[in-house]
């Protein structure tokens, strides 16, 4: 079975000099995913391995390059899903961990559990071996100032512009079974403790075999209200393809809760399909032939 995978760099106004390195970091990301896919590698090997490498590139709002909290502090978001037998992991509100998808992931392997949080998530991705780091070695200079400045503007005014820059991965592997992941440092300024879509099973990301697998990316507290990802894969559990699904979703998030925000998804049958309403998304997804197709 021929494989298929796509990634995402988040859907929102994404700044003229900003839309290379969205790109870039996304093809990049989808050959790293692409290469685990083609050397047999398990659809969820290939989509840790790409959101691994957009948590590593400051550029997007995961991992590295995370947006700061109303009090000057990261906490990221991440999940991971299995296609084949609905298992889960995820984490939330953790701020000293490089590759929250992978911590996620050992929550799925090496737990009873789908979520921990906070400071009890860190100290179980601590006894699994995962390096915990200094807070301050995840955060840029372009975020420290971008927080300086919204403390010097009037609340709310800079909250939704900056705030939409979440990663994704989707894979179909040539077993044909899916998997998802999701990573984000959420929104902008947001309130100490605030835990978005990201994290949540059928909101931030779902998967399985017998429908699709998708995705989200955007203004969390709208794409929560529709679970949109599991909207999508109930639709295509109604027999409508990837795009179609990707199509719906994103209208219903317009059209139901007045939400912005963006989607990637693979359908049972490895069709790839995407859509936003946000001015940009970026991504990239492996074509038929093996070439890399990118956007924003
Ligand atoms: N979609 C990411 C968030 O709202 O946290």
């Amino acid at each position: 079975m021929t494989p298929s995978l796509i990634v995402h760099g988040g859907a929102w106004s994404i700044p003229p000099h900003e839309v290379e390195p969205h790109i870039n970091g996304c093809r990049s990301a989808a050959q790293t995913g692409w290469e685990a896919l083609i050397k047999g590698g398990s659809a969820l090997d290939a989509v840790e391995a790409a959101v691994r490498v957009l948590e590593d590139d400051p550029t997007y709002d995961a991992g590295r390059g995370s947006v700061l909290n109303a009090d000057g502090d990261i906490e990221m978001d991440a999940i991971i899903m299995d296609g084949a037998t609905l298992n889960t992991g995820a984490v939330a509100a953790i701020q000293r961990v490089q590759h929250p998808v992978s911590a996620a992931r050992l929550v799925m392997r090496h737990s009873e559990h789908n979520l921990l949080v906070g400071a009890g998530a860190e100290s179980f991705a601590r006894r699994m071996g995962v390096p915990v780091y200094p807070q301050v070695n995840l955060v840029t200079e372009r975020e420290l100032e971008k927080w300086r400045a919204a403390q010097a503007a009037p609340p709310d005014s800079a909250r939704k512009e900056f705030s939409h820059d979440t990663v994704g991965a989707v894979a179909r592997d040539a077993d044909g079974h899916l998997a998802v992941a999701t990573s984000t440092g959420g929104t902008f300024n947001k309130l100490p403790g605030r835990v978005g879509d990201s994290p949540l099973i059928g909101s931030g990301a779902y998967a399985d075999d017998l429908s699709g697998a998708a995705s989200a990316t955007g203004w969390g507290e709208s794409l929560m209200k529709i679970v949109i990802c599991k909207t999508a894969c109930d639709l295509m559990a109604r027999g409508h393809d990837a795009q179609t699904a990707a199509d719906a979703a994103i209208k219903q998030l317009g059209e139901r809760v007045n939400g912005l925000g963006g989607i990637i998804i693979i359908d049972g049958r490895g069709g790839i399909g995407h859509a936003h309403n946000t001015p940009g998304m970026a991504y990239a997804k492996v074509l038929p032939d093996g070439q890399i197709s990118a956007g924003c």
